[in-house]
Protein backbone atom coordinates (compact mmCIF):
# COMPACT_ATOMS: atom_id res chain seq x y z
CA UNK A 1 0.00 0.00 0.00
CA UNK A 2 1.11 3.26 -0.94
CA UNK A 3 2.32 5.83 2.26
CA UNK A 4 1.38 8.76 0.62
CA UNK A 5 -2.72 10.23 1.49
CA UNK A 6 -4.14 11.99 -1.10
CA UNK A 7 -5.85 15.37 -0.99
CA UNK A 8 -8.89 15.70 -3.05
CA UNK A 9 -10.58 18.74 -2.51
CA UNK A 10 -13.91 19.64 -3.36
CA UNK A 11 -14.14 22.84 -1.51
CA UNK A 12 -15.82 24.50 -5.60
CA UNK A 13 -18.19 21.07 -5.62
CA UNK A 14 -19.41 20.05 -2.38
CA UNK A 15 -18.36 23.07 -0.33
CA UNK A 16 -20.10 25.31 -3.36
CA UNK A 17 -23.15 23.58 -2.90
CA UNK A 18 -23.79 24.23 0.24
CA UNK A 19 -23.67 28.30 -0.49
CA UNK A 20 -26.36 30.78 -0.86
CA UNK A 21 -25.29 32.64 -3.59
CA UNK A 22 -23.36 30.12 -5.91
CA UNK A 23 -19.32 31.40 -7.41
CA UNK A 24 -19.30 32.93 -10.69
CA UNK A 25 -16.37 31.67 -12.76
CA UNK A 26 -14.20 33.93 -11.78
CA UNK A 27 -14.67 33.29 -8.18
CA UNK A 28 -14.31 30.10 -8.77
CA UNK A 29 -11.09 30.15 -11.15
CA UNK A 30 -9.26 32.34 -8.41
CA UNK A 31 -10.10 29.92 -5.25
CA UNK A 32 -8.96 27.12 -7.70
CA UNK A 33 -5.59 28.85 -8.32
CA UNK A 34 -4.76 28.98 -4.78
CA UNK A 35 -5.95 25.43 -4.00
CA UNK A 36 -2.93 24.54 -6.76
CA UNK A 37 -0.48 26.82 -4.55
CA UNK A 38 -1.86 24.98 -1.81
CA UNK A 39 -0.76 21.84 -3.60
CA UNK A 40 -3.46 19.89 -3.21
CA UNK A 41 -3.61 16.43 -5.66
CA UNK A 42 -7.26 16.15 -6.65
CA UNK A 43 -9.70 19.83 -7.44
CA UNK A 44 -13.08 19.07 -7.71
CA UNK A 45 -14.34 22.27 -9.85
CA UNK A 46 -17.89 21.83 -10.18
CA UNK A 47 -21.21 19.31 -11.37
CA UNK A 48 -20.96 20.14 -15.44
CA UNK A 49 -24.30 18.86 -16.39
CA UNK A 50 -25.76 20.82 -13.19
CA UNK A 51 -26.13 24.23 -15.42
CA UNK A 52 -24.14 26.09 -18.07
CA UNK A 53 -22.30 28.23 -15.18
CA UNK A 54 -21.02 25.20 -13.18
CA UNK A 55 -19.54 23.75 -16.93
CA UNK A 56 -17.75 26.90 -17.61
CA UNK A 57 -16.34 26.77 -14.59
CA UNK A 58 -15.14 23.11 -14.75
CA UNK A 59 -13.85 24.15 -18.17
CA UNK A 60 -12.03 26.97 -17.31
CA UNK A 61 -10.42 25.57 -14.25
CA UNK A 62 -9.45 22.92 -16.76
CA UNK A 63 -7.94 24.92 -18.83
CA UNK A 64 -6.24 27.16 -16.90
CA UNK A 65 -4.94 25.99 -13.96
CA UNK A 66 -2.00 23.64 -14.03
CA UNK A 67 -0.64 20.76 -11.20
CA UNK A 68 -3.16 19.08 -9.45
CA UNK A 69 -5.89 16.77 -11.29
CA UNK A 70 -8.90 18.31 -12.30
CA UNK A 71 -12.12 16.95 -11.31
CA UNK A 72 -15.90 17.12 -12.33
CA UNK A 73 -19.21 15.23 -11.41
CA UNK A 74 -21.57 13.11 -12.88
CA UNK A 75 -24.36 11.08 -11.74
CA UNK A 76 -24.46 7.14 -13.78
CA UNK A 77 -26.23 9.35 -16.71
CA UNK A 78 -25.07 9.29 -19.74
CA UNK A 79 -25.42 12.90 -20.41
CA UNK A 80 -23.69 13.65 -17.18
CA UNK A 81 -20.60 11.48 -18.09
CA UNK A 82 -20.73 13.47 -22.06
CA UNK A 83 -21.18 16.32 -20.24
CA UNK A 84 -18.17 15.72 -17.76
CA UNK A 85 -15.72 14.52 -20.07
CA UNK A 86 -16.05 17.49 -22.49
CA UNK A 87 -15.69 19.92 -19.25
CA UNK A 88 -12.20 18.23 -17.61
CA UNK A 89 -11.04 17.32 -21.24
CA UNK A 90 -8.84 20.47 -21.42
CA UNK A 91 -7.18 19.67 -18.15
CA UNK A 92 -3.71 18.00 -18.45
CA UNK A 93 -5.03 15.26 -15.95
CA UNK A 94 -8.46 15.15 -16.04
CA UNK A 95 -10.95 12.77 -14.08
CA UNK A 96 -14.55 11.87 -14.01
CA UNK A 97 -15.72 11.03 -10.83
CA UNK A 98 -19.06 9.14 -11.53
CA UNK A 99 -21.63 8.09 -8.21
CA UNK A 100 -24.87 6.10 -7.07
CA UNK A 101 -26.76 5.84 -4.15
CA UNK A 102 -25.90 2.53 -2.80
CA UNK A 103 -27.96 1.96 0.63
CA UNK A 104 -31.02 0.28 0.80
CA UNK A 105 -32.98 3.95 0.96
CA UNK A 106 -31.18 5.36 -1.63
CA UNK A 107 -31.88 2.06 -4.10
CA UNK A 108 -34.97 1.57 -2.94
CA UNK A 109 -36.87 4.63 -2.62
CA UNK A 110 -34.96 7.51 -4.32
CA UNK A 111 -34.02 4.91 -7.45
CA UNK A 112 -36.25 2.98 -6.92
CA UNK A 113 -34.15 -0.20 -8.55
CA UNK A 114 -33.25 -3.93 -7.38
CA UNK A 115 -29.10 -4.25 -6.01
CA UNK A 116 -29.05 -6.00 -10.19
CA UNK A 117 -30.03 -3.36 -11.56
CA UNK A 118 -27.48 -0.83 -9.65
CA UNK A 119 -24.76 -2.97 -10.13
CA UNK A 120 -25.46 -3.17 -14.12
CA UNK A 121 -25.51 0.67 -14.00
CA UNK A 122 -22.33 0.74 -12.59
CA UNK A 123 -20.51 -1.63 -14.70
CA UNK A 124 -22.24 0.54 -17.82
CA UNK A 125 -21.51 3.98 -16.64
CA UNK A 126 -17.87 3.06 -15.62
CA UNK A 127 -16.81 1.81 -19.38
CA UNK A 128 -18.31 4.94 -20.61
CA UNK A 129 -16.28 7.42 -18.20
CA UNK A 130 -13.32 4.78 -19.12
CA UNK A 131 -13.85 5.19 -22.69
CA UNK A 132 -13.54 9.11 -22.28
CA UNK A 133 -11.12 9.76 -20.41
CA UNK A 134 -7.87 7.73 -18.57
CA UNK A 135 -9.19 8.75 -14.56
CA UNK A 136 -12.24 7.60 -13.97
CA UNK A 137 -13.16 7.73 -9.95
CA UNK A 138 -16.35 5.89 -8.71
CA UNK A 139 -18.16 7.05 -5.59
CA UNK A 140 -21.21 4.61 -3.98
CA UNK A 141 -22.95 6.91 -2.40
CA UNK A 142 -24.26 6.42 0.85
CA UNK A 143 -21.68 3.51 1.71
CA UNK A 144 -22.01 4.56 5.29
CA UNK A 145 -25.16 2.99 5.28
CA UNK A 146 -24.79 0.23 2.76
CA UNK A 147 -24.67 -3.55 3.39
CA UNK A 148 -21.35 -5.38 3.64
CA UNK A 149 -22.00 -7.54 0.92
CA UNK A 150 -23.66 -5.12 -1.44
CA UNK A 151 -21.02 -2.82 -1.04
CA UNK A 152 -18.30 -5.32 -1.27
CA UNK A 153 -20.04 -6.46 -4.70
CA UNK A 154 -20.11 -2.67 -6.00
CA UNK A 155 -16.94 -2.05 -5.15
CA UNK A 156 -15.65 -4.87 -7.01
CA UNK A 157 -17.81 -4.15 -10.49
CA UNK A 158 -16.76 -0.59 -10.12
CA UNK A 159 -12.90 -1.91 -10.35
CA UNK A 160 -13.30 -4.50 -13.02
CA UNK A 161 -15.33 -2.01 -14.81
CA UNK A 162 -12.00 0.32 -15.23
CA UNK A 163 -12.60 2.90 -12.47
CA UNK A 164 -8.92 3.48 -10.61
CA UNK A 165 -10.38 5.32 -7.58
CA UNK A 166 -13.25 4.00 -5.51
CA UNK A 167 -14.82 6.36 -3.21
CA UNK A 168 -16.27 5.70 0.04
CA UNK A 169 -18.82 8.28 1.62
CA UNK A 170 -20.22 8.66 4.50
CA UNK A 171 -22.73 10.61 2.95
CA UNK A 172 -25.20 11.76 5.87
CA UNK A 173 -22.05 11.73 8.54
CA UNK A 174 -23.84 8.71 10.34
CA UNK A 175 -20.65 6.44 11.29
CA UNK A 176 -18.27 6.46 13.95
CA UNK A 177 -15.06 5.57 13.60
CA UNK A 178 -15.11 2.08 14.96
CA UNK A 179 -17.93 1.28 12.84
CA UNK A 180 -16.29 2.90 9.70
CA UNK A 181 -13.29 1.21 10.33
CA UNK A 182 -15.02 -2.48 9.89
CA UNK A 183 -16.47 -1.09 6.52
CA UNK A 184 -12.87 -0.28 5.29
CA UNK A 185 -11.47 -3.49 6.86
CA UNK A 186 -14.35 -5.22 4.88
CA UNK A 187 -13.85 -3.69 1.87
CA UNK A 188 -9.71 -4.78 1.81
CA UNK A 189 -10.12 -8.16 2.92
CA UNK A 190 -13.24 -9.00 0.70
CA UNK A 191 -13.12 -7.72 -2.76
CA UNK A 192 -10.46 -9.65 -5.08
CA UNK A 193 -9.55 -6.61 -7.39
CA UNK A 194 -8.91 -4.38 -4.41
CA UNK A 195 -5.57 -3.45 -5.10
CA UNK A 196 -5.99 -2.27 -9.04
CA UNK A 197 -7.65 0.96 -6.95
CA UNK A 198 -7.05 3.74 -4.91
CA UNK A 199 -9.30 3.80 -2.40
CA UNK A 200 -10.77 7.07 -1.03
CA UNK A 201 -13.05 8.30 1.96
CA UNK A 202 -15.46 11.41 1.86
CA UNK A 203 -17.07 11.94 5.15
CA UNK A 204 -19.74 14.72 5.78
CA UNK A 205 -19.91 16.21 9.27
CA UNK A 206 -23.11 15.74 10.75
CA UNK A 207 -22.29 14.14 14.05
CA UNK A 208 -19.36 16.39 14.22
CA UNK A 209 -16.79 13.40 13.33
CA UNK A 210 -16.11 14.08 9.79
CA UNK A 211 -12.04 14.49 10.31
CA UNK A 212 -12.50 11.69 12.93
CA UNK A 213 -13.66 8.89 10.74
CA UNK A 214 -11.44 10.07 7.60
CA UNK A 215 -8.59 9.54 9.73
CA UNK A 216 -9.40 6.15 10.47
CA UNK A 217 -10.68 5.21 7.48
CA UNK A 218 -6.72 6.43 6.48
CA UNK A 219 -5.61 4.39 9.55
CA UNK A 220 -7.59 1.13 7.48
CA UNK A 221 -6.34 1.55 3.97
CA UNK A 222 -7.63 4.52 2.54
CA UNK A 223 -5.02 6.71 0.86
CA UNK A 224 -7.43 9.43 -0.75
CA UNK A 225 -9.45 12.19 1.59
CA UNK A 226 -11.95 14.25 0.31
CA UNK A 227 -12.38 17.49 2.23
CA UNK A 228 -12.97 21.19 1.71
CA UNK A 229 -11.26 24.25 3.03
CA UNK A 230 -13.08 25.19 6.48
CA UNK A 231 -15.31 22.07 6.45
CA UNK A 232 -18.40 23.69 3.92
CA UNK A 233 -20.00 21.64 2.13
CA UNK A 234 -23.76 20.09 2.20
CA UNK A 235 -25.50 21.00 5.90
CA UNK A 236 -22.72 20.72 8.26
CA UNK A 237 -20.01 20.19 5.74
CA UNK A 238 -17.54 17.93 4.79
CA UNK A 239 -14.37 17.22 6.61
CA UNK A 240 -12.15 20.31 6.80
CA UNK A 241 -9.09 20.00 4.57
CA UNK A 242 -6.96 22.36 7.16
CA UNK A 243 -7.99 19.25 9.92
CA UNK A 244 -7.03 16.14 8.12
CA UNK A 245 -4.10 17.95 6.95
CA UNK A 246 -2.87 19.30 9.90
CA UNK A 247 -3.35 15.91 12.04
CA UNK A 248 -1.44 13.77 9.34
CA UNK A 249 1.16 16.01 9.42
CA UNK A 250 1.38 16.79 13.21
CA UNK A 251 0.59 12.86 14.05
CA UNK A 252 2.79 11.60 11.74
CA UNK A 253 4.22 9.82 14.14
CA UNK A 254 1.17 7.88 14.66
CA UNK A 255 0.66 7.52 10.96
CA UNK A 256 3.50 7.11 8.87
CA UNK A 257 2.48 8.67 5.78
CA UNK A 258 2.68 11.32 3.52
CA UNK A 259 0.98 14.44 2.14
CA UNK A 260 1.93 16.56 -0.73
CA UNK A 261 -0.15 19.71 0.74
CA UNK A 262 2.04 22.74 1.22
CA UNK A 263 0.53 23.63 4.44
CA UNK A 264 2.24 27.09 4.65
CA UNK A 265 -0.62 28.05 2.34
CA UNK A 266 -4.06 26.70 4.41
CA UNK A 267 -4.39 30.17 6.08
CA UNK A 268 -4.29 32.29 2.74
CA UNK A 269 -6.28 29.72 1.42
CA UNK A 270 -8.93 29.66 4.71
CA UNK A 271 -9.19 33.43 3.99
CA UNK A 272 -9.86 33.38 0.89
CA UNK A 273 -12.65 31.15 1.03
CA UNK A 274 -14.18 32.67 3.47
CA UNK A 275 -14.37 36.04 1.49
CA UNK A 276 -15.38 34.63 -1.51
CA UNK A 277 -17.72 31.86 -0.06
CA UNK A 278 -19.18 34.96 2.59
CA UNK A 279 -18.92 31.85 4.86
CA UNK A 280 -17.17 32.82 7.90
CA UNK A 281 -14.85 30.67 10.57
CA UNK A 282 -16.11 30.53 14.15
CA UNK A 283 -12.97 32.09 16.04
CA UNK A 284 -12.68 28.22 18.15
CA UNK A 285 -12.72 26.54 14.51
CA UNK A 286 -9.59 24.46 14.68
CA UNK A 287 -6.53 25.12 12.64
CA UNK A 288 -7.65 27.82 10.93
CA UNK A 289 -10.11 30.08 13.47
CA UNK A 290 -8.58 33.11 15.11
CA UNK A 291 -8.29 31.64 18.49
CA UNK A 292 -6.24 28.78 17.28
CA UNK A 293 -3.25 29.67 18.05
CA UNK A 294 -4.25 32.66 20.65
CA UNK A 295 -3.32 31.95 24.33
CA UNK A 296 -5.55 33.46 26.86
CA UNK A 297 -5.16 32.48 30.57
CA UNK A 298 -2.33 33.31 32.53
CA UNK A 299 -0.56 29.84 33.04
CA UNK A 300 -0.97 28.81 29.14
CA UNK A 301 1.15 32.55 28.52
CA UNK A 302 3.38 32.00 30.77
CA UNK A 303 4.21 28.63 29.56
CA UNK A 304 4.32 29.45 26.13
CA UNK A 305 6.93 32.08 26.63
CA UNK A 306 8.94 29.89 28.58
CA UNK A 307 8.61 26.76 25.29
CA UNK A 308 6.21 26.88 22.94
CA UNK A 309 5.77 23.35 22.83
CA UNK A 310 4.05 23.56 26.53
CA UNK A 311 0.62 24.32 24.78
CA UNK A 312 0.95 24.49 21.18
CA UNK A 313 1.27 20.76 19.28
CA UNK A 314 2.40 22.69 15.72
CA UNK A 315 3.51 25.91 15.08
CA UNK A 316 1.45 29.26 13.51
CA UNK A 317 4.40 29.24 10.83
CA UNK A 318 3.31 25.76 9.54
CA UNK A 319 -0.04 26.46 8.52
CA UNK A 320 0.80 29.79 6.93
CA UNK A 321 0.54 32.29 10.16
CA UNK A 322 3.50 34.80 11.64
CA UNK A 323 2.97 34.56 15.07
CA UNK A 324 0.85 33.24 17.83
CA UNK A 325 -0.85 35.30 19.57
CA UNK A 326 -1.32 36.64 23.39
CA UNK A 327 -4.53 38.09 24.13
CA UNK A 328 -3.87 40.57 27.20
CA UNK A 329 -6.17 40.04 29.65
CA UNK A 330 -6.84 40.38 33.65
CA UNK A 331 -5.77 36.74 33.46
CA UNK A 332 -2.17 37.79 31.77
CA UNK A 333 0.71 37.65 34.45
CA UNK A 334 3.72 40.43 34.75
CA UNK A 335 5.93 38.24 32.53
CA UNK A 336 3.15 38.24 29.88
CA UNK A 337 3.06 42.19 29.90
CA UNK A 338 7.08 42.53 30.15
CA UNK A 339 7.43 40.49 26.85
CA UNK A 340 4.83 42.61 24.87
CA UNK A 341 6.35 45.55 26.09
CA UNK A 342 9.57 44.47 24.67
CA UNK A 343 8.56 42.98 21.68
CA UNK A 344 6.87 47.09 20.88
CA UNK A 345 10.28 48.00 21.10
CA UNK A 346 10.53 49.19 24.94
CA UNK A 347 13.99 48.61 26.93
CA UNK A 348 13.39 47.31 30.75
CA UNK A 349 14.36 50.38 31.66
CA UNK A 350 11.59 52.51 30.11
CA UNK A 351 9.60 50.93 32.75
CA UNK A 352 9.40 49.71 36.04
CA UNK A 353 7.46 46.04 35.69
CA UNK A 354 5.63 46.41 38.97
CA UNK A 355 4.11 49.82 38.93
CA UNK A 356 3.40 49.51 35.49
CA UNK A 357 1.93 46.15 36.00
CA UNK A 358 -1.47 47.74 38.31
CA UNK A 359 -1.75 50.24 35.77
CA UNK A 360 -2.69 47.62 32.97
CA UNK A 361 -4.38 45.64 35.82
CA UNK A 362 -7.03 48.44 36.19
CA UNK A 363 -6.94 49.09 32.36
CA UNK A 364 -7.86 45.23 31.54
CA UNK A 365 -10.32 45.10 34.44
CA UNK A 366 -12.43 48.13 32.93
CA UNK A 367 -11.61 47.11 28.83
CA UNK A 368 -11.52 43.58 28.77
CA UNK A 369 -9.03 42.86 26.32
CA UNK A 370 -5.76 45.04 26.28
CA UNK A 371 -4.75 45.73 22.53
CA UNK A 372 -1.10 47.00 21.76
CA UNK A 373 -1.95 50.31 20.94
CA UNK A 374 -3.78 50.40 25.00
CA UNK A 375 -0.53 49.07 26.11
CA UNK A 376 1.61 51.81 24.24
CA UNK A 377 -1.22 54.64 25.32
CA UNK A 378 -0.59 53.29 28.89
CA UNK A 379 3.07 53.68 28.73
CA UNK A 380 3.74 57.23 27.06
CA UNK A 381 0.54 58.57 28.67
CA UNK A 382 2.12 61.94 30.57
CA UNK A 383 -1.44 62.77 32.14
CA UNK A 384 -5.48 61.21 31.97
CA UNK A 385 -6.47 63.53 28.77
CA UNK A 386 -4.07 61.14 26.34
CA UNK A 387 -6.76 58.34 26.90
CA UNK A 388 -9.30 60.51 25.92
CA UNK A 389 -10.73 60.28 22.18
CA UNK A 390 -9.42 63.46 20.49
CA UNK A 391 -12.30 63.14 17.74
CA UNK A 392 -16.02 63.02 18.67
CA UNK A 393 -18.39 62.19 16.28
CA UNK A 394 -21.51 64.93 17.17
CA UNK A 395 -23.58 64.38 14.18
CA UNK A 396 -24.11 61.78 11.67
CA UNK A 397 -27.32 61.82 8.63
CA UNK A 398 -27.40 59.13 6.42
CA UNK A 399 -29.78 58.76 3.42
CA UNK A 400 -29.88 55.18 1.51
CA UNK A 401 -32.42 53.03 -0.20
CA UNK A 402 -33.67 51.38 -3.22
CA UNK A 403 -33.14 53.63 -5.99
CA UNK A 404 -31.37 56.69 -4.00
CA UNK A 405 -27.26 57.05 -3.98
CA UNK A 406 -26.18 56.22 -0.75
CA UNK A 407 -25.16 59.64 0.69
CA UNK A 408 -23.94 60.91 4.43
CA UNK A 409 -23.24 63.68 6.27
CA UNK A 410 -20.82 63.99 9.16
CA UNK A 411 -19.82 66.39 11.80
CA UNK A 412 -16.79 65.63 14.09
CA UNK A 413 -15.03 67.97 16.70
CA UNK A 414 -11.25 67.99 17.05
CA UNK A 415 -10.12 69.02 20.45
CA UNK A 416 -13.40 71.26 20.88
CA UNK A 417 -13.51 72.32 17.42
CA UNK A 418 -16.40 70.86 14.43
CA UNK A 419 -15.67 69.99 11.23
CA UNK A 420 -18.46 69.20 8.93
CA UNK A 421 -18.41 66.91 5.41
CA UNK A 422 -21.18 65.04 3.20
CA UNK A 423 -19.70 61.86 0.77
CA UNK A 424 -22.08 59.19 -1.03
CA UNK A 425 -20.80 55.73 -1.17
CA UNK A 426 -21.50 52.36 -2.01
CA UNK A 427 -23.87 51.82 0.84
CA UNK A 428 -24.79 53.83 4.26
CA UNK A 429 -21.69 52.71 6.08
CA UNK A 430 -19.07 53.54 3.09
CA UNK A 431 -20.88 56.76 2.52
CA UNK A 432 -20.43 57.47 6.49
CA UNK A 433 -16.61 56.46 6.65
CA UNK A 434 -15.89 58.25 3.40
CA UNK A 435 -17.60 61.44 4.68
CA UNK A 436 -15.62 60.65 8.29
CA UNK A 437 -12.52 60.10 5.99
CA UNK A 438 -12.63 64.12 4.83
CA UNK A 439 -12.65 65.35 7.71
CA UNK A 440 -9.77 63.39 9.64
CA UNK A 441 -7.72 63.09 6.17
CA UNK A 442 -6.39 59.77 7.35
CA UNK A 443 -5.50 57.43 4.83
CA UNK A 444 -7.09 54.16 6.08
CA UNK A 445 -8.24 50.80 4.67
CA UNK A 446 -10.71 48.53 6.20
CA UNK A 447 -9.41 44.99 6.25
CA UNK A 448 -12.60 43.46 7.96
CA UNK A 449 -16.19 44.83 8.84
CA UNK A 450 -17.92 42.21 11.38
CA UNK A 451 -21.37 42.99 12.51
CA UNK A 452 -22.71 40.91 15.63
CA UNK A 453 -26.22 40.90 17.01
CA UNK A 454 -25.89 41.46 20.72
CA UNK A 455 -29.29 41.01 21.80
CA UNK A 456 -32.74 39.64 19.89
CA UNK A 457 -35.28 40.62 18.10
CA UNK A 458 -35.56 43.74 16.10
CA UNK A 459 -34.67 46.19 18.37
CA UNK A 460 -31.54 43.88 18.62
CA UNK A 461 -27.96 46.25 19.26
CA UNK A 462 -25.58 45.57 17.20
CA UNK A 463 -21.53 45.05 17.80
CA UNK A 464 -19.87 46.63 15.19
CA UNK A 465 -15.66 45.27 15.03
CA UNK A 466 -13.70 46.86 12.62
CA UNK A 467 -10.05 45.98 11.54
CA UNK A 468 -8.33 48.81 9.96
CA UNK A 469 -4.71 49.28 8.41
CA UNK A 470 -2.75 52.40 8.55
CA UNK A 471 1.11 53.55 8.62
CA UNK A 472 0.94 53.33 12.41
CA UNK A 473 -0.22 49.89 12.17
CA UNK A 474 -3.56 47.63 12.46
CA UNK A 475 -6.02 48.35 14.62
CA UNK A 476 -9.03 47.28 16.05
CA UNK A 477 -12.27 49.66 17.00
CA UNK A 478 -15.57 48.42 18.28
CA UNK A 479 -18.61 50.29 18.80
CA UNK A 480 -22.72 49.01 19.77
CA UNK A 481 -25.95 49.97 19.06
CA UNK A 482 -29.74 49.98 17.88
CA UNK A 483 -28.46 51.29 14.67
CA UNK A 484 -25.97 49.50 12.94
CA UNK A 485 -24.81 52.63 10.58
CA UNK A 486 -23.83 54.52 14.12
CA UNK A 487 -22.30 51.57 15.43
CA UNK A 488 -20.33 50.94 12.53
CA UNK A 489 -19.82 54.88 12.12
CA UNK A 490 -18.64 54.88 16.02
CA UNK A 491 -16.30 51.77 15.32
CA UNK A 492 -14.22 53.50 13.15
CA UNK A 493 -13.99 56.04 15.18
CA UNK A 494 -12.73 54.37 17.50
CA UNK A 495 -10.22 53.48 14.95
CA UNK A 496 -9.37 57.19 14.22
CA UNK A 497 -8.76 57.88 17.84
CA UNK A 498 -6.46 54.58 18.08
CA UNK A 499 -4.25 56.24 15.33
CA UNK A 500 -4.27 59.73 16.31
CA UNK A 501 -2.81 58.63 19.76
CA UNK A 502 -0.05 56.54 18.12
CA UNK A 503 0.54 59.61 15.93
CA UNK A 504 0.37 61.79 19.15
CA UNK A 505 3.44 59.66 20.48
CA UNK A 506 5.26 59.31 17.26
CA UNK A 507 4.62 55.40 17.54
CA UNK A 508 3.80 52.38 15.14
CA UNK A 509 2.33 49.13 15.82
CA UNK A 510 4.66 45.91 15.26
CA UNK A 511 3.35 44.03 11.73
CA UNK A 512 0.81 41.76 12.79
CA UNK A 513 -0.11 38.62 10.58
O1 LIG B 1 -21.57 12.98 0.08
C1 LIG B 1 -21.50 12.30 -0.96
O2 LIG B 1 -21.80 11.12 -0.98
C2 LIG B 1 -21.07 12.98 -2.16
C3 LIG B 1 -20.80 12.11 -3.36
C4 LIG B 1 -21.25 12.74 -4.62
C5 LIG B 1 -19.35 11.73 -3.39
O3 LIG B 1 -20.85 14.16 -2.16
ZN1 LIG C 1 -20.60 14.90 -0.08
Amino acid sequence: MKDTVLIFDTTLRDGEQALIASLSVDQKLRIARQLARLNVDIIEAGFPVSSPGDFESVSTIAREVDGPVICGLARLVEKDILSCAKAVKPAKRPRIHIFIGTSAIHTEKKLRKSEDEILELVRVHVKLARKLCPDVEFSAEDAGRTGGDFLCRIVETAIEAGASTINIPDTVGYTVPEHFASIFDDIFNRVPNIDKAVISVHCHNDLGMATANSLTAVAHGARQIECAMNGIGERAGNAALEEVVMALKVRKDYFKLKINVDTREIMRTSKLVREICSMPVQPNKAVVGSNAFSHSSGIHQDGVLKAKKTYEIMTPQSVGLKDNRMNLTSRSGSHMVKSRLLSLGYSESDFDVDVFYLKFKELADKKGTVYDDDLITLMESKNNDDFKDRYVLEYLNVSSGRGTIPTATARVSFDGKSMQEASCGDGAVDAATKAIDRIIGYKITIENFHIDSITEGREAQGRVTVIARASEGVFTGTAASTDIVEASALAYMNVINKIARMKLFNRKLPVGE
